[in-house]
C-alpha cells in the first residue's frame, strides 16, 4: 500500500480530496464562482466579448467550464482553446478545425476562413457560437489582433459569436494599451474573479471532503483560518495547503487536522 492509499483508508476517503477532476455540477458554489458563472453565461447569451481575469488558481477555468457545460448542445457551439501557446496559426487553425474545416495554409486567409465558418455556424445552423480562450495573457499581439478581425467580419452589424477571454490580472492593463484599443472598446463585460471569503473557506474544504466520502468535520476552525490566510482565499492554494495539512496530520496519527498540522503544511509550502 502506498502512503496515499493508507492515508485514504485512515480517513475513510473514497479518493484523495482536493483533486481537479470535479464534475461541473458538483463544484463548490461560493460567491465568486457563482458570479463568474453568471457573467460568462451572460456573455454567451448576449454574444458579447467578456474579459474574465483573476489571480492564478482563483477559479477562472473552473467557472468557464461550469458555465459552458450547462449549455444545450443542440443550440450552442462551444470552442474552448486551452493552450494559446500555439500562436496565431495554431489558434485559428484550431477554430477552423473545430468547425469542421480544413485550415488554409496562409495566416492571411486563415482568419477570414475562421470568420466565415463562425458566421455559417450561426446563420446556417442557427447555433449560438461561443469562443472561449484560456490563458489569454500568453497570446501574442497578432493573435489578439486576429480576434478583432474575426469580430469585424460581420461588418459590425452584429457580433457573430460570443467570446470569453480568461486571463491573469496583468492582461487587463495590457488591453488598455493603445495597440489594443479597438479590441478593448468591444469588450462588453469585465469581471475579476476573487477568491473565497473568510466565511466560505470552511464550507469549501468541507465540500471537497464530502465529495470524497467524509461528511463530518475533519479540519479544526483554527486550521481553516490559517490555511485561508496563507492561501489568501485562492481555491488552488487552499487545496494545496489542505492536502499538505492532511498529510501532516496523518504522519502524526491525528484524527483531526488541527492548527499544528496546518502550520506544518504552511512551513512546507512556503519553504525556500
Ligand atoms: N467552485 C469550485 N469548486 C471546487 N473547486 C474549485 C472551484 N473553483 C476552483 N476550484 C479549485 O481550484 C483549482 C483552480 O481553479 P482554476 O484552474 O479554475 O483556476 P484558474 O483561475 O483558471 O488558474 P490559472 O490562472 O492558473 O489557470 C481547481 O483545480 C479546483 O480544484
Ligand atoms: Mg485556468
Amino acid at each position: 500500500m502506498t502512503t496515499i492509499d493508507s492515508l485514504q483508508s485512515a480517513y475513510g476517503f473514497t479518493k484523495m480530496p482536493f483533486g481537479r477532476d470535479i464534475a461541473p455540477q458538483a463544484l463548490n458554489q461560493h460567491r465568486a464562482h457563482q458570479e463568474a458563472v453568471a457573467r460568462i453565461a451572460w456573455c454567451v447569451s448576449e454574444q458579447a466579448i467578456g474579459v474574465v481575469t483573476g489571480e492564478c488558481g482563483s477559479g477562472k477555468t473552473v467557472a468557464a467550464r461550469a458555465a459552458l457545460s450547462a449549455l444545450d448542445a443542440s443550440r450552442h457551439t462551444v470552442i474552448y482553446l486551452g493552450t494559446p501557446g500555439v500562436g496565431l496559426r495554431g489558434t485559428y487553425a484550431t477554430i477552423v478545425a473545430s468547425l469542421g474545416g480544413v485550415p488554409r495554409f496562409h495566416c492571411s486567409s486563415l482568419i477570414p476562413q475562421a470568420a466565415d465558418l463562425l458566421a455559417q455556424e450561426a446563420e446556417e445552423r442557427g447555433k449560438k457560437v461561443t469562443l472561449c480562450l484560456d490563458e489569454v495573457q500568453l497570446l501574442d499581439a497578432d493573435t489578439l489582433e486576429g480576434l478583432r478581425c474575426l469580430q469585424n467580419a460581420g461588418m459590425d452589424a452584429q457580433h457573430p459569436f460570443g467570446c470569453i477571454l480568461l486571463a491573469q490580472p496583468m492582461f487587463r492593463r495590457r488591453l488598455r494599451l493603445g495597440a489594443y484599443t479597438a479590441l478593448d472598446q468591444r469588450v462588453g463585460l469585465r469581471y475579476v474573479v476573487g477568491g473565497l471569503e473568510a466565511t466560505e473557506c470552511g464550507p469549501y474544504v468541507a465540500h471537497h471532503l464530502k465529495l470524497c466520502g467524509r461528511a463530518d468535520t475533519l479540519f479544526s476552525d483554527d486550521a481553516i483560518a490559517l490555511i485561508y490566510q496563507v492561501a489568501r482565499g485562492l481555491p488552488r492554494a487552499v487545496n494545496n495547503l489542505a492536502t499538505q495539512a492532511l498529510v501532516a496530520a496523518y504522519a502524526s496519527k491525528k484524527a483531526i487536522v488541527d492548527e499544528s498540522a496546518a502550520r506544518a503544511a504552511v512551513a512546507e509550502v512556503t519553504a525556500e
